[in-house]
């Protein structure tokens, strides 16, 4: 079998099981447009990727690589706070990737926060499709990427498993803080409990 190796390559393994030709999806932090291509690939030219970035560098970065790559039509890149994903979008989604952290080779100053992520991955719960998938990848070991794991485990763990799967996992024998890994399912069958 070949190595997972991390975290990133076990969403983009996940996510490629997941999104099919024509889908609608999300990636909320674009940063270098690594993954918003690989979902745009997904998606082919009948699909949509919505990909965000609070910096002008990361939109003007991913704009050219799918530019190059000839993907860029089937995407829209808004630079705007995650937090705000929900009124981009008209009809659900089947799936969405929060890569979190400061964008690689750019300003470590600006990186994602508790406070956003946790709101962010709520609402897009809210807007993913019954069977549609998220995987969040986390980095405890830049300052403040723990606190940011944290909050976002204490929030996920309180989803109601009739409706939600959620998996928290990480590699145990890697050195040096490891990216960490949160996926969550949104189940097609469930029962409402009142
Ligand atoms: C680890 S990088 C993303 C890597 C990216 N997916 C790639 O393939 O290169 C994290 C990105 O999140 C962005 N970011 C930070 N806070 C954000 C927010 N509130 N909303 C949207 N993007 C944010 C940063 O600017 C940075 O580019």
């Amino acid at each position: 079998m070949d190595a997972i190796c991390n975290a990133t390559r076990l969403a983009r393994s996940i996510m490629s099981r997941q999104v099919k030709k024509g889908d609608t999806v999300i990636d909320a932090t674009c940063g270098t447009g690594q993954d918003t291509l690989f979902l745009a690939r997904l998606v082919g030219q009948d699909g949509r990727v919505l990909a965000f970035d609070i910096q002008e560098k990361a939109i003007k970065d991913t704009t050219e690589l799918l530019y190059s790559q000839g993907c860029l039509d089937q995407v829209a890149l808004f630079r705007d706070n995650h937090i705000n994903l929900q009124s981009y979008i008209k009809n659900g989604v089947s799936a969405g990737m929060f890569n979190l952290g400061y964008m690689p080779g750019g300003d470590h100053s600006i990186i994602t926060n508790p406070f956003d992520t946790v709101l962010a991955v709520n609402r897009l719960l809210e807007v993913l499709q019954p069977g549609g998938i998220l995987t969040v990848v986390s980095y405890p070991g830049h300052p403040g990427g723990e606190e940011e794991s944290a909050a976002l485990q204490a929030s996920l763990k309180d989803l109601p498993q009739q409706r939600f799967e959620v998996l928290f996992t990480r590699f145990i024998n890697q050195v040096n803080h490891p990216p960490q890994f949160f996926y969550i399912n949104k189940l097609i069958n469930y029962q409402e409990v009142y």
